[in-house]
């Protein structure tokens, strides 16, 4: 069934497990059903885990023609934020930008990282862990393009979706979000409707996708097409 195709959900596909070798290879098999490719930079500070993203980011806008969708797990996102020149798309963490003694989010910070972003041509995100609460976001959803709903905790990947998560998606909504909302951790073939229904339209996948007998098939079923 294809009567969902209109409702243009984006795949967002994640590589961080797989060899950098690999990747044209793999995502060449997935003929055209990837819309972006996402790279997880990972500072071992902000989450346990370091990447070496930089190099993922260089080699693919050197041998894809696939937007790229960069997603900063990094205490400092001003400081890394210049070497995605060329993404189509740069999310930093809201945790990144509170304020330790206000526990509010630092506005200046905010200011500075999108418009940082704006003038290198990319879209402006915001990504959300787990257990933050949304309404930390209230102030900022009106001023970025995309907003990213972490099902897991940022780390690694494949982990299993939390599904306490879920209903952010829906929260962000009704505070009237129309933006590009992303989720991202543990997105299976059976679970991307459901975060779908509830208000998604770009999915993170890696290991739904990559260690599945048939990734082609999982991409498109991920995909509701
Ligand atoms: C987790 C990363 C995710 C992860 C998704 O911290 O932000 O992007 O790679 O991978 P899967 O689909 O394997 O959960
Ligand atoms: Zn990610």
């Amino acid at each position: 069934m294809n009567n969902l195709e209109d409702k243009n959900i984006k795949l967002s596909a994640s590589i961080l497990n797989l060899k950098t070798i690999e990747v044209h290879s793999r995502l060449a098999e997935l003929k055209g059903l990837v819309d972006y490719i996402h790279i997880d930079t990972m500072d071992g500070v902000f989450v346990p885990n370091k990447t070496e993203a930089l190099e993922w980011f260089k080699n693919a806008k050197r041998t894809e023609n696939i937007p790229l969708d960069v997603h900063l797990m990094v205490e400092n996102p001003l400081s890394v934020v210049p070497d995605y020149n060329g993404a189509s798309i740069i999310t930093f963490h809201l945790e990144a930008i509170i304020n330790p003694r206000t526990m509010t989010v630092d506005m200046e910070m905010f200011y500075a990282l999108a418009s940082l972003i704006r003038s290198m041509g990319a879209k402006v995100g915001i990504a959300i862990k787990p257990n933050t609460t949304i309404s930390l976001l209230r102030n900022i959803l009106k001023k970025v393009d995309l907003v990213l709903v972490m099902t897991v905790e940022p780390g690694f990947g494949g982990q299993k979706l939390i599904p306490a998560t879920l209903v952010k998606i829906e929260k962000v909504r009704e505070m009237g979000f129309d933006g590009i909302l992303e989720v991202d951790g543990g997105i299976t073939t059976e679970n991307a409707i459901e975060c779908i229904n509830r208000g998604a339209d770009m999915i993170v996948a890696g290991t739904a996708i990559f260690t599945a007998e048939d990734p082609y098939d999982s991409a498109w079923k991920i995909k509701q097409k």
